[in-house]
């Protein structure tokens, strides 16, 4: 086997760290030495689970102590900036792979951008799912005009915008060659006290982004996504065609095929699947980026336009009118509308619809017999949450 030429480590022992350890164990360049939680049982768990040596308990301290080339930063949303700033000035790294949503505003976004480029680090926002199969063969066959010139993409998502619009817009965006947003317009509701990741969210939304070349998304969010839609999935239309696209899959519809037909993928790109896979090919391009190679798809600036389209459909819902970009709302516009009295809630109690992934205070014991059992880290917390809190 060769050496391993780069070390890793893990800033968030969770589940989505699971698919980034899944990742760089398929990898023979990079070798993960180091992990860091503040909850004990989090850490023992990746030390038991993946034989990581150095764990610690603040991010900090892991990268000035085990000096790691890349970090996985795989912490809430509220934490993407302080934590991706704090890996970038402590020196050192090469590069960050940063969970999705990038940040919950364009001031987070750019400060981690620029603390980035200051100290020469490669910043990747991790929507993985540009590495799929169905969604590069997608943009291949836009480019190649199968659905002769884009007009349109539907997109419908749920449980938030932040948490699964982020990764269709930025898929859509992708597939269709990353044209630029010039104007938004979007609706939002907020009659329940709702929250993702401690971040709140909207119950619904809506929004239409116009792009250069006159493409337009329309996008709603815990509205109606029957027929198949989610985070992964979206239909692209053309002046001479259709596209339905999937991660795995993809259908087109033009003269020539007459009627829908599913196109096939390549047999060593059909053998990707969702989670590692996707996450090892998104390391080795921020490996090839580090080397001198061209900029990551995923890279943080890219990852910025698909926050600033979010962000701006909230700001004209505040703003009631169409918001042309470049935005100017440095904030979280729905905590500003929150703030200001434009979203009351009619429906008092804060709920938090991934609350229970809170690590703190379960029975680490009960946890390490459920995942022993074969029981996946979602289900495990659901149950020990069921169960009642400890403390
Ligand atoms: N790309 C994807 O497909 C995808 C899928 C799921 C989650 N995510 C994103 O990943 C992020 C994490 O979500 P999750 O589901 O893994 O959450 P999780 O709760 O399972 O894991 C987060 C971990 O971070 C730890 N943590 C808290 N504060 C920390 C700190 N200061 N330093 C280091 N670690 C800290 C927690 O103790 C916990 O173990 C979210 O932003 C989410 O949107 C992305």
């Amino acid at each position: 086997m060769p050496a391993k030429n780069y070390t890793a480590a893990i800033a968030g022992c969770g589940s989505i760290g699971e698919a980034h350890m899944e990742g760089y164990r398929g990898l023979d360049n990079v070798k993960v030495t180091a992990c860091a939680d503040p909850v004990k049982g989090a850490r023992d768990t990746y030390m038991r689970q993946y034989g990581i040596e150095l764990a610690y308990e603040t991010v900090d301290e892991m990268v000035r102590k085990a000096r790691p080339d890349i970090v996985s930063v795989c912490a809430w949303h509220k934490l993407h900036m302080p934590l991706t700033v704090a890996v970038a000035k402590a020196g050192g790294v090469k590069g960050i792979i940063c969970e999705k949503p990038m940040a919950t505003s364009l001031a987070e976004a750019d400060a981690m951008i620029e603390a980035c480029e200051k100290n020469g680090v490669k910043l990747v926002i991790s929507h993985q799912r540009r590495f799929t199969p169905g969604w590069e063969k997608a943009r291949d066959l836009v480019k190649q005009g199968a659905i002769g010139k884009p007009q349109n993409v539907e997109i419908r998502v749920a449980e938030g915008l932040l948490n699964w619009g982020t990764h269709a817009i930025d898929g859509a965006r992708f597939v269709l060659g990353d044209p630029n947003p010039v104007w938004v317009m979007g609706a939002v509701e907020r009659r329940t006290d709702r929250f993702e990741r401690d971040t709140p969210i909207e119950d619904s939304c809506i929004g239409l982004v116009h792009f250069d070349d006159n493409v337009q998304f329309q996008i709603q969010s815990d509205l109606y996504w029957e027929g198949g839609y989610d985070a992964g999935k979206f239909m692209v239309r053309g002046s001479e065609g259709m596209l339905w696209v999937e991660e795995m899959q993809v259908r087109l519809f033009n003269a020539e095929t007459r009627g829908w037909k599913d196109v096939q993928l390549d047999a060593a790109e059909g053998a990707k699947a969702i989670g590692g896979a996707t996450n090892a090919a998104q390391v080795q391009e921020l490996v090839r980026w580090i080397e001198g190679g061209p900029a990551h798809r995923g890279a943080g600036r890219s990852a910025r336009v698909t926050l600033e389209v979010m962000m701006a459909l909230y700001e004209s819902a505040r703003r009631h009118h169409v918001i042309r970009l470049p935005l100017t709302e440095r904030g979280y516009p729905l905590e500003l509308m929150m703030s200001e009295g434009k979203l009351p809630v009619e429906t008092p109690g804060r709920y938090d619809i991934r609350g229970f992934l809170k690590r703190d205070g379960i029975d680490e014991g009960e946890y390490a017999k459920l995942r022993a059992s074969g029981v996946a880290h979602h289900e495990a917390m659901r149950r020990l949450h069921g169960a009642g809190r400890k403390g």
